[in-house]
């Protein structure tokens, strides 16, 4: 698929990782719905952006912890552009939450908006392709076993088999994959002298960057014999472990 055709939602699609993923879509032509939760200002700037670059955006608001707003945000996309034909999952939670501490809230709300969300606007877009071309791409994480975000392990995890098990059951013409990310944004709260730390122990000796995430992205859009496949992004470090 050439980007330009591409209605493309991007869920946390306002800052960060999802920011860049928004603009690299928008300086490729592509229509670009922005989702966000809170980040409401956020969103609007980066509309500016890619409207001031010639191109389409829109915001949508939902929280993606609840069911009802998860099922409105598609019929909203398309009742504004007209069409979905490719969708971003990225919004994301990284609650700490070890053995002890996690709780059934903790385990429904990672579910929640880990694998179900991306599963049922999935489903929902999907739905409305019939045999047109469309593209599902999960951000994920390389570490999907993590001791203090069990939550957050267990439900990534969940979305890596969301990945594998949406790409057999759609059409040929619909290609399902995901990125895994290794060390790319620091959480703003990571203080300095661990950021420098884990920087050590990446084969690049750096951390990424969210465009090395959008330009994977870009390249699964253009891909349309690519599917059920994880691109890892981290600088070598999933590759030379063990
Ligand atoms: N940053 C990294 O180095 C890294 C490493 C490994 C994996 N990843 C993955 O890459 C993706 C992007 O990472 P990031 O660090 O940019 O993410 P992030 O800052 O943790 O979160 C991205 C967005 O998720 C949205 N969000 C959170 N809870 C939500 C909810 N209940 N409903 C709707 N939206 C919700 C937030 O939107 P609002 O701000 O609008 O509330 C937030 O802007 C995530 O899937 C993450 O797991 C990132």
């Amino acid at each position: 698929m050439n980007p330009d055709s591409a209605v493309a939602l991007v869920t946390g699609g306002a800052t960060r990782v999802g920011r860049a993923i928004t603009l690299a879509l928008g300086a490729r032509n592509a229509s670009v719905a922005i989702h966000y939760r809170s980040s409401d200002r956020e969103a609007q700037e980066v509309a500016d952006l890619v409207r001031e670059s010639g191109g389409h955006a829109e915001c949508f608001r939902a929280d993606l912890s609840d069911p009802d707003q998860i099922d409105s945000l598609v019929p909203a996309v398309i009742a504004k552009f007209g069409q979905l034909n490719v969708l971003i999952n990225s919004a994301s939670i990284y609650d700490q939450g070890g053995l002890e501490a996690t709780s059934r809230a903790d385990w429904e709300l990672n579910m929640m908006v880990h694998a179900w969300a991306p599963f049922r606007l999935s489903q929902m877009m999907i739905a409305t392709l019939e045999d047109a071309p469309g593209k599902v791409i999960n951000i994920n994480d390389i570490k999907l076993v993590r001791p203090n975000r069990l939550a957050y392990g267990v439900s990534k995890a969940s979305l890596a088999a969301v990945t594998r098990s949406l790409a057999a059951a759609v059409g040929p013409n619909i290609q399902v994959n995901q990125v895994a990310l290794g060390a790319i944004l620091p959480p703003p709260t990571l203080a300095e002298d661990r950021v420098a730390a884990i920087a050590k122990l990446i084969p690049a000796q750096r951390w990424g960057d969210p465009d090395d995430v959008a330009t994977a992205i870009i390249h699964l859009i253009e891909s349309d014999y690519i599917s059920a496949e994880t691109i890892n992004i981290d600088g070598g470090s999933s590759g030379t472990s063990g």
